[in-house]
């Protein structure tokens, strides 16, 4: 199958022949906000321009406020805890679960304070954390859900789709993602408040801006006493182009999901009888989306059979495979300056998020984007192959 068909190549070229005036309506932008809301099972979509930037516009239409301490993995792209920080409030990380390498309710329990307003949870390479015990703790103190699925479309948790679960839902359309438009990002809400404030936020403040509208009319500006910006947004306004290549890609989700989770099971079969590597657990009820293909070296020394495995599957003809990204408290502006922050309460040093710091520097992460499945299978063999060599 092709990534990118026809259909996104039609859409963008008519937004492109109309000279941006479809813009003045947003025709893509509405029809794509419309149709994202209806497949995820939400009321409404926000279109972004990134996947960053609308958990930092969810954090503020929930009130988290400056000061305001919001839980997340440091297991993730360190986007969940910098949207934390863009609006003001103190990143307070929580362990993730050894076996499925997501926040656990345990880690967040050992973490949450009067102060905390708000958790993020990331579905790590398109795997739902446990959100039933999650839930508990949401309920139980009072506090508000975003979900990061930037890396799970389509993915299920107990016959329901991830993103069904939090008072937002964030989406990245970035170049690596199951539905791409290059950049962009969508906020999903059932709540029609949470929505109206977060299209304003995302607008520059716009009055006349709401929950489905995501444009200003010809009219309302048409007026010299047009009292245009009721409060304080930033401009993470999707552009047209992206929404029109979205759409393309939304009309085709289903097989761009279930390609990857073709190459998934081909990986699956590869390592198959494997006592080295373990692949992140899917538990029962779960289904993996699969962003990328999760795994876990586990041999005596991992520091240097990570670099040693990875040169015997290149030379076999591999496309290699990702690391983990370093936890978040680790990089050097969380050592630097966040931990210098008023309000950061934790040490960002070893011990604090155990299973992370066992995890990270033992994880590869296989590509799933392969469009032609005779790739992937050749990438499996290659895999088999360096597992009895090595
Ligand atoms: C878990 C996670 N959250 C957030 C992001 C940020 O999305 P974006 O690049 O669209 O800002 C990414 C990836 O890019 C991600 O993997």
């Amino acid at each position: 199958m092709k990534r990118i068909s026809e259909i996104e190549r039609k859409y963008v070229l008519e937004v492109l022949d109309n000279a941006f005036a479809t813009s003045l309506n947003s025709v893509f932008n509405n029809a794509l906000e419309k149709k994202f809301a209806e497949v995820f099972k939400s009321k409404y979509a926000i279109g972004h321009v990134n996947g960053t930037a609308t958990m930092h516009t969810a954090l503020a239409a929930l009130g988290v406020k400056p000061g305001d301490e919001v839980i997340v993995p440091p297991l993730t792209m360190s986007s969940t805890a910098l949207s934390v920080l863009h609006n003001g409030s103190i990143p307070v990380f929580a362990d993730v679960d050894k076996n499925t390498f997501n926040i656990s309710a345990d880690g967040i329990r050992k973490v949450i304070t009067s102060k905390t307003k708000a958790i993020i949870t990331v579905s790590l390479y398109g795997l739902s954390p446990d959100y039933d015990e999650i839930l508990k703790i949401c309920k139980e103190y009072d506090i508000r859900l975003i979900e990061d699925n930037a890396e799970c479309v389509l993915g299920k948790y107990k016959g329901k789709y991830v993103g069904e679960f939090g008072d937002f839902s964030s989406y990245s359309f970035q170049a690596s993602k199951h539905l791409t438009t290059g950049e962009g990002g969508m906020l999903t809400t059932l709540n029609e408040t949470y929505a109206d404030r977060a299209r304003k936020f995302s607008c520059l403040g716009y009055a006349g801006v709401s929950a489905s509208k995501g444009k200003i009319t010809r009219n309302d500006i048409q007026d010299p006493n047009y009292d245009r910006h009721v409060s304080l947004g930033f401009n993470y306004r999707m552009s047209e182009l992206q929404a029109a290549v979205a759409l393309g890609q939304l009309e085709k989700v289903g097989e761009l999901v279930e390609q990857r989770i073709k190459v998934a099971k081909l990986f699956d079969k590869a390592i198959l009888g494997c006592d080295f590597l373990r692949r992140q657990s899917e538990p029962e009820g779960y289904l993996n989306s699969y962003w990328s293909y999760s795994m876990i070296l586990k041999t005596e020394k991992p520091e240097v059979d990570w670099y040693r495995f990875k040169e015997l599957f290149r030379k076999n003809g591999g496309d290699g495979y990702y690391a983990a990204w370093k936890l978040s408290y680790f990089e050097p502006l969380f050592q630097n300056e966040i931990q210098k922050m008023d309000g950061v309460w934790q040490q960002y040093e070893k011990g604090l998020c155990p299973n992370s710091e066992y995890l990270q520097p033992r994880m590869m992460q296989l590509k799933t984007n392969y469009w032609d499945l005779s790739e992937a299978e050749q990438q499996a063999e290659i895999l088999h192959k360096t597992i009895i060599n090595f």
